[in-house]
């Protein structure tokens, strides 16, 4: 009987259909398929028994692709499976930097036993006053499955949204989504927006594409926002940025250590895909793949 290894807990709705149907090896090296989410596999060796890895998400930068494709193992992931759940926390990003939020929720706690709360709340809340987001002009890189979501929400909310994606045309992106402007070079986004989100994969060419050259072409007050991966924004450029106040904000699901104590910055553990129904999807999709391939041969989002 086949069997099957977890670097990660995935959803049940997905682990019930592979322990229906295979056995769980001990290890990674007894197993015939692994399914990982965002446990790194850099350093792993392979067993010449393992056939298929699957993540149960869309980026692969924790997979190494190229020992995977000389050792012959085939790498799905499951695109668009989360989109949802990280497109709903690019929104709170945003409607987090543009409205002092948590910093109102930190002074309900500071002052929750005062009698007198409302009141006070009433004479010091001036301080936590914000904007909105109608009106604003909204960036997005990359419009794949999670930009153009996060696109179409940003235009109920009354953003013009600015889109770009040099792999994608037009055409195709106007059938889209039909309420954004298609910039022509991502500067020309740079220039234009109040907000800008990047919704790219991590690969040699996108690596540090928010670099100070690309900072400076920001408007002065903008807001970067990043729920890709950390290594797609230079992190010393972006806090040498917020520092100066050249930029408002830098709002990302990446927590690294530079950016701690830096004011303007919002950092998320990594939640986005952290939804029950975007780890359903994923797991449902992932282990579909998998059998799929170790049943009858074909290769889907590999
Ligand atoms: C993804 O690549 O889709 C996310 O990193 C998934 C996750 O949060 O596990």
């Amino acid at each position: 009987m086949l069997k099957y290894h977890c670097l990660n807990p995935i959803a049940e709705v997905g682990l019930e259909r592979f322990t229906e149907n295979y056995t769980t090896a001990e290890n990674e090296a007894d197993a015939d398929a692994i399914l990982v989410r965002s446990a790194g596999m850099h350093e792993m060796e392979f067993s010449s028994q393992l056939k298929a890895i699957a993540r149960a998400g869309a980026g692969v930068n924790n997979i190494p692709l190229d020992k995977c494709a000389e050792q012959g193992i085939v790498v799905f992931n499951t695109p668009g499976a989360n989109a949802n759940g990280v497109k709903e926390l690019v929104i709170a990003g945003m409607l987090l930097a543009a409205r002092d939020i948590v910093g109102g929720i930190h002074w309900v706690e500071e002052n929750e036993e005062d009698g007198d709360i409302a009141k006070k709340a009433e004479k010091q809340k001036k301080q936590f006053a914000g904007t909105e987001l109608d009106g604003k002009k909204l960036g997005v890189i990359g419009l794949g499955a999670i930009g153009v979501r996060v696109a179409n929400v940003a235009t109920h909310l009354g953003m013009d949204v600015y889109g770009y994606d040099p792999y994608v045309s037009v055409d195709a992106a106007w059938k889209l989504s039909r309420n954004i402007h298609h910039a022509k070079t991502v500067d020309e986004l740079y220039k234009e927006c109040d907000y800008i989100t990047i919704h790219v994969p991590a690969m040699e060419s996108t690596k540090n594409m928010i670099d100070k050259d690309a900072l400076s072409l920001m408007k002065e007050n903008v807001v970067v926002l990043n729920f890709s991966r950390d290594v797609l924004v230079n992190s010393e450029a972006i806090v040498d940025a917020l520092v100066a106040g050249k930029i408002r904000g830098y709002v990302t699901d990446f927590p690294i250590p530079e950016l701690a104590g830096v004011k303007g910055a919002i950092v998320i553990p990594h939640l986005g895909a952290s939804t029950e129904e975007s780890e359903d999807n994923c797991a449902k999709m992932a282990v579909d793949e998998v059998m799929d391939f170790l049943e009858n041969g074909n290769i889907q989002h590999s």
